[in-house]
């Protein structure tokens, strides 16, 4: 009896224990397991990454040994009076990732800047891409991979035809379940999807082709012939300048009539404008963790993701939109969109010094550009009375006051996390009736107000 007692209380005892570790280790927090797996397909991710970006700096370490050891021998073995054989040209170097050495940037201009396009179920995707394809300088340097969402078959068969003619790669974004949201919010159910998507699409990029950066364009733009030229000239400066978060090819207050005939143009922005934009794989290792379900670029532009930090942004556009019919209804689009002016001119921006971008150079430049322009009034600007001068100021210092003289004179005029769109410190730069105006907090203005909503 008494050995039976205890056989039952250690076989009790065996089961408890059993039962206890399973639920510690397996059932009681699936999505922990899930979650721990995740992250260590993140770090075999970023590990192949560092090893490919060594792998490519050891083959340039190589070639520059080379390179020396050939023109050394070369000095050496001339004969007097015989001209040196020309140099043999190395084949393209196409280096795979930024090479990095202690964290240095070597060369930015060798970095692959492949395009992810964010594609749904609009056939014109092919209008979008037909111009990536016609401006693209190297398919090796700017790879094109359309993600596609909505599991629209028509759009599928669109892309798929890119990818067999012109190489360009096609993903699918596997989640397509209905988001579930509660009455009020139904409506925005398609600004769900664009964020769910957005998220699955750019961990592809970084984690799953681990490259170092990205240029966002959407469905239903259209791209300017220097679209290619321009985010490659801007890579570097966004790569050595940490006050730096993005590049975009778009200005908000882009309209025909509201901008100069100087293509060269470019500013900073404290604003997000997205709209055709590139950033670095650092900048998603760091946001991706938190994206947000919906509304993912007024989340950007919150402060707490910005961070102070700014874009750099053109005077000309260098993208616009032809999707009239979106996921934002169509108001907006024949209210203001279809104005934007599209840069139709090549800069050589990559032959250019771009570094006056770099805030240490641009801000006593541009608070200086901007404080020494004679201050005028809102009416003297409408008149032309002072149509003689080469640039006007007109100050602003309260939110209202904001909001009334961008209205009047004729640029968007709302703010987000207190920043006014476009607005570098505060200040709007536009052209009103052919000349340049600078809407401006007074010259003492040292931070936004976050309350200006
Ligand atoms: C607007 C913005 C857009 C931003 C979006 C989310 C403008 C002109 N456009 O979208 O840049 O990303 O808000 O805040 O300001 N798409 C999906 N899945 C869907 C539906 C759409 O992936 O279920 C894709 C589309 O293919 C497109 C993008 O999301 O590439 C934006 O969709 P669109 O319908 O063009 O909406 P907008 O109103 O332009
Ligand atoms: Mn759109």
């Amino acid at each position: 009896m008494r050995r039976k007692h205890l056989v039952v209380v250690v076989v009790t005892i065996f089961l408890c224990w059993n039962i206890m570790m399973y639920y510690l280790l397996v059932s009681k927090n699936p999505g922990k397991s899930i979650l721990v797996e995740e992250k260590l397909t993140w770090l075999e991710a970023d590990i192949k990454h560092e090893l490919r970006e060594n792998t490519a700096l050891l083959e340039q370490l190589r070639k520059l040994r080379e390179d020396a050891e050939r023109q050394a021998r070369r000095k050496t073995e001339a004969p007097i009076g015989r001209q040196a054989q020309p140099e043999i040209e190395a084949p393209n170097q196409k280096i795979e990732a930024p090479i990095r050495m202690n964290q240095q940037p070597v060369d930015a201009n060798f970095v692959i800047l492949p395009i992810l396009m964010i594609a749904c179920d609009r056939v014109s995707v092919s209008r979008s891409l037909d111009q990536l394809l016609k401006y693209r300088t190297s398919p090796e340097r700017f790879p094109i991979i359309v993600s596609q969402d909505c599991g629209h078959q028509t759009t599928s068969d669109v892309i798929q035809k890119y990818v067999v003619s012109d190489n360009i790669i096609h993903i699918k974004q596997p989640d397509l379940s209905n988001i579930e949201l509660p009455w009020p919010k139904k409506k925005f159910s398609g600004y769900y999807k664009i964020a769910r998507h957005y998220k699955w699409a750019l961990n592809q990029i970084f984690h799953h082709f681990n490259y170092s950066a990205v240029i966002i364009v959407e469905d239903d733009l259209d791209v300017s012939p220097d679209f290619f030229e321009y985010f490659a000239a801007t890579y570097p400066v966004l790569t050595s300048d940490p006050s730096l978060w993005c590049v975009s090819a778009w200005n908000d207050n882009g309209k025909g009539g509201m901008v100069s005939d100087d293509a060269e143009l470019l500013y900073r922005s404290d604003f997000f404008p997205g709209l055709g934009w590139m950033m670095e794989r650092k900048l998603w290792l760091e946001i991706g963790p938190k994206w947000p379900v919906t509304f993912w670029d007024d989340w950007m532009r919150h402060q707490d993701q910005r961070k102070d930090r700014v874009c750099i942004r053109p005077e000309i556009c260098r993208t616009s939109t032809f999707g009239k019919k979106g996921v934002s209804k169509g108001l907006f689009y024949e209210k203001h969109l279809k104005y934007i002016k599209l840069n139709d001119q090549f800069v050589e921006f990559t032959k250019k010094d771009l570094s006056y971008l770099k805030k240490e150079n641009y801000d006593p430049w541009f608070k200086r550009l901007v404080y020494d322009t004679p201050e005028v009034t809102v009416a003297e600007v409408m008149s032309g009375s002072k149509k003689h001068l080469k640039a006007l100021r007109v100050t602003y210092t309260t939110k209202e006051q904001y909001k009334s003289l961008a209205k009047r004179l004729g640029i968007m005029d709302d703010f987000k996390a207190g920043v006014p769109r476009v607005a570098y410190r505060g200040v709007n730069s536009f052209i009103y009736s052919g000349q340049r105006i600078y809407l401006a907090p007074t010259a003492d203005w040292s931070q936004y107000d976050l309350t200006w909503t």
